[in-house]
């Protein structure tokens, strides 16, 4: 028997990622979503939700640009501080040290100390309800030699990135290698 929780914004996993933009004065600023997924292939998109009061909605709406920016573990603290005040009141990146870095293909500011950064230009906004949808093409993928794996790619146990329950409110970080993609399910 399956009870029915209601209409809920409850699905596993949501991704734990930190949006950087620039405010109007050039200020670079952070914060945290875990409404976010890629959302095109061709052209590469990556779409986000954020509610008009945050401080990053009109940064982005201004600039036009910004940076999904996924953190390893070990910045989980930080990326929840990012996502618990507003830049309207700290300066994000002196409170925490972290380094922001201007883009080279966008005018939006990138984490360095974060292994694995999209740099994206908005190409769509929708006003859903309480949230706004970005639509933001990929316009260049940057991750730390680090954690790349053997075929160029970055390795998901490398990178480390945090993985967020909805409604639980709880962070966890990713299981083991379980399967080949279009492999394990082939007839
Ligand atoms: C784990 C986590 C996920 C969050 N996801 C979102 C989100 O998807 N959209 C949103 O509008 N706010 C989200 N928030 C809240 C914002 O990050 C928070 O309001 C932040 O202070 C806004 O920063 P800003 O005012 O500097 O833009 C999230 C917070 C946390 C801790």
């Amino acid at each position: 028997m399956k009870k029915s929780l209601g209409a809920k914004t409850l699905v596993f996993p949501t991704p734990v990622w930190v949006i950087g933009t620039y405010d109007r004065r050039g200020k670079p600023n952070a914060m945290t979503v875990a409404w976010g997924s890629i959302c095109c292939s061709t052209p590469p998109c990556v779409g986000i939700s954020l509610r008009k009061a945050t401080y990053t909605y009109g940064c982005l709406m201004e600039r036009k640009a910004f940076t999904v920016n996924v953190p390893s573990e070990t910045y989980l603290k930080q990326a929840d501080y990012f996502g618990t005040y507003s830049g309207r009141e700290e300066n994000k990146f002196d409170a925490t040290g972290l380094t922001p870095v201007k883009g080279d293909h966008v005018d939006a500011p990138y984490i360095q100390e974060f292994p694995l950064i999209l740099e994206c230009k908005l190409i769509h906004d929708h006003e859903i309800g309480l949230h706004t949808h970005f639509v933001g093409e990929i316009m260049d993928v940057k991750a730390d030699e680090a954690v790349l794996g053997e075929n160029g790619n970055p390795d998901i146990e490398k990178v480390k990135p945090v993985l967020y329950s909805p409604e639980n409110r709880v962070y966890h970080g990713v299981g083991r290698f379980i399967g080949k993609a279009y492999t394990i399910g082939r007839k």
